[in-house]
């Protein structure tokens, strides 16, 4: 049973841009991650200033092994030697769910 992890991303109104830039130059490593089924930024549009960072796994292990790995270099917040970026995020918080339905566009 997949699993889908959401980071949700508060955003100040004056970041929203700072963060969709950073994301449009992320790292593209979560693609390569063992067990990694889909990913979306999703902007809010309104009643809320939160961005969320969904991601979907075939298991909380595959998870687990991205978060201990390859999360740690994509989220380096800069290249190496260059001073770290200001968060444009002013907080985050992870949600976890079992996928217990789905359904895509029939054939
Ligand atoms: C303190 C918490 C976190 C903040 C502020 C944050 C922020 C960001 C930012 C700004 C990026 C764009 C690339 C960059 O600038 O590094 C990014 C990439 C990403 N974040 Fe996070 N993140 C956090 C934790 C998490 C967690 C817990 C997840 C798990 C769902 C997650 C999922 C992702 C994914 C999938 C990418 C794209 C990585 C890639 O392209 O390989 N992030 N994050």
């Amino acid at each position: 049973m997949s699993v889908v992890k959401i980071n949700v991303l508060t955003v100040p109104a004056e970041q929203r841009e700072v963060l969709e830039q950073r994301f449009a130059s992320r790292a593209g490593a979560v693609e390569n991650s063992d067990g990694f089924e889909w990913f979306e930024l999703l902007r809010p549009v309104e009643g809320t200033d939160q961005y969320l960072v969904y991601t979907r796994w075939r298991s909380e292990e595959d998870f687990k092994a991205w978060m201990e790995g390859p999360m740690k270099a994509a989220h380096q917040n800069g290249p190496a030697g260059e001073a770290p970026k200001r968060p444009a995020a002013s907080g985050s918080t992870l949600w976890s769910f079992e996928v217990v339905q789905s359904a895509g566009p029939k054939a």
